[in-house]
């Protein structure tokens, strides 16, 4: 059997910079740098112009990522595309993607498989698992796998939805999970998975119990009320299940890997809020020195958020070969993940 590693990474922002400020100043949202910074540790966020959607911020990390690893597109033997932003309600933006790589034009079109991943703050390690056991398996040799986020058209920039609002940025990060005969990669994926908190953090503007699924008015109008259209959450009660499920994931990992927190060299924490990552890595005794960040600048990317932690860390080269670096990510559903790499 193969081992599965990272070959490449690649991230992208959009260039547009929206900072704590520029929310009660642009938006009129009534809130404050330093209520959103105590609390969360964000500083600003990215958005995309309008006309940019979810696959065209993954193509962007994509290209980076198959540059890194000396690969084409046309090299992939499958597409893996976690978001919870996608472009359309279906098709997923998958194969949307697929089309803007190239891969359905001239003689060199490959109709390689190309899935959506849809587990919000986890989907990069749900897809770290998917990729990893197709690679493992033989099935693949090389497959892309990116998390892709377009939060800004989708919240309520307005003071009713500020608590939601404020958290989030736009992005897109890459890798490429690659065969190789080398004694290195993905030593192990941990998932899981707690539908009783499905609704504490959720977006309810599709909603197939109702007939029609979205509501019409009597001229056949669909008619989406705010608390229907913006994500609903309840932050206390996320927070908490953050805290205890990201400890859980930690202590999982390393207990089937028969190591400790001490043999790993980095820490690549989902990024929700600095507040929970300070209390999980108290809580296991993580120093501070093994973290990376990235909320201050990007806000929560949601899927994008780990992949660009790792794309910064490695062309920063604060990752290198032979390190080992653990990914922990919590998110709606509830879910959850955790992967340990040797770089
Ligand atoms: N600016 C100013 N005031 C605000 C803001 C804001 N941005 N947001 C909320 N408030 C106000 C509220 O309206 C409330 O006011 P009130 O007391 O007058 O009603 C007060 O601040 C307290 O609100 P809470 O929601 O109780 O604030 P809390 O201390 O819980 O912090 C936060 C909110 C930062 C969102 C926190 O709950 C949190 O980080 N939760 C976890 C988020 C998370 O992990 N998400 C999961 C991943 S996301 C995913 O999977 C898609």
């Amino acid at each position: 059997m193969p081992n599965a590693y990272i070959s490449g990474t690649g991230g992208y922002v959009p260039p547009r910079v929206v900072t704590n400020d520029d929310l009660v100043q642009q938006y009129g949202i009534d809130t404050s740098h330093e209520w959103i910074n105590r609390r969360t540790g964000i500083n600003q966020r990215h958005y995309a112009e309008p006309g940019v959607g979810t696959a065209e911020l993954g193509e962007k990390a994509a290209r980076l990522a198959l540059e890194s690893a000396g690969l084409e597109p046309q090299d992939m033997d499958m597409i893996l595309l976690a978001t919870l932003s996608p472009d359309y309600c279906f098709p997923g933006s998958g194969v949307l993607m697929q089309r803007r790589l190239g891969l359905c034009d001239g003689p060199k079109a490959r109709f390689v498989p190309a899935m959506d991943i849809r587990n919000q703050c986890s989907g990069f390690l749900y897809g770290m698992g998917t990729a990893t056991s197709m690679v493992q398996s033989g099935a693949c040799k090389h497959v892309l796998l990116v998390g892709a986020e377009t939060h800004s058209a989708a919240i309520d920039l307005s003071t009713a939805g500020r608590t939601v609002s404020t958290l989030f940025g736009d992005g897109a990060g890459a890798v490429i999970v690659s065969a190789t005969d080398e004694d290195r990669g993905i030593r192990g994926w941990w998932l899981g998975a707690d539908g009783r908190g499905a609704e504490v953090l959720c977006q309810h503007v599709w909603n197939i119990s109702k007939r029609p699924f979205i509501p019409v008015d009597e001229n056949g109008v669909g008619q989406v009320q705010p608390e229907e259209m913006f994500a609903h959450m309840e932050g206390k009660r996320v927070f908490r299940a953050a805290v205890e499920r990201m400890c859980e994931a930690v202590l999982t990992a390393c207990t089937a890997q028969g190591i400790t927190g001490e043999d790993v060299d980095l820490w690549c924490f989902h990024q929700a809020n600095m507040r929970i990552n300070q209390y999980v890595a108290k809580t296991l005794g993580i120093p501070d020195d093994k973290l990376i960040h990235n909320i201050d600048r990007y806000g929560n990317t949601t899927a994008a958020t780990i992949p660009l932690l790792l794309d910064e860390a490695a062309r920063g080269g604060r990752l290198q070969r032979g390190m080992k670096v653990a990914m922990v990510a919590f998110g709606s559903g509830y879910t959850w993940g955790s992967v340990i790499c040797d770089w």
